[in-house]
């Protein structure tokens, strides 16, 4: 049985509430219990944190073991050297995902200090972003 580690950074929280227009109308905990429907064979687990020193501990922690890690760094993935630091430490596989297509937005949303450290990235597929990301791992681990 795989198992995928999904690890999503500041204000993902706010899933559903947020900026709807750009995320959409669904909360993480309700799209995440799709993801469980579609991959019964997958053991998936959740976690979420808006402060980066707990994410690169979610990281060290969860790094070791498992098939794969699906980070969605959220606006740390655009300034964090740290985190990009913890992923090249460990020795699972991490797919950077994003909802929303980054390179659509913003100039400062164009540059991800992770991207060079992850396996691949998922950009731009809205929540579905997260599903791809399994069936990435799933293929490739
Ligand atoms: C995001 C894109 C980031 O630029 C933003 O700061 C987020 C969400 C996405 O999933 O589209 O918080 O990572």
């Amino acid at each position: 049985m795989k198992r995928i580690q999904i690890i999503n950074g500041p204000n993902l929280n706010m899933l559903g509430k947020r900026e709807p227009t750009v995320y959409g109308k669904q909360t993480f905990e309700t799209y995440f219990s799709e993801l469980k429907t579609l991959f019964p064979d997958v053991e998936l687990e959740y976690f979420q944190s808006n402060s980066e020193g707990i994410l690169i501990d979610k990281l060290q922690e969860t790094g070791f073991t498992g098939d794969g890690i699906i980070l969605n760094g959220g606006a740390y993935t655009h300034t964090s050297i740290a985190i990009a630091d913890a992923i090249r430490s460990i020795t699972v596989p991490v797919v950077e995902v994003h909802i929303s297509n980054v390179f659509q937005r913003e100039d400062y949303r164009h540059h991800s200090f992770l991207s060079e450290v992850c396996k691949g990235c998922i950009v731009g597929f809205g929540m579905d972003s997260y599903r791809l990301a399994i069936e990435a791992i799933i293929r490739f681990s």
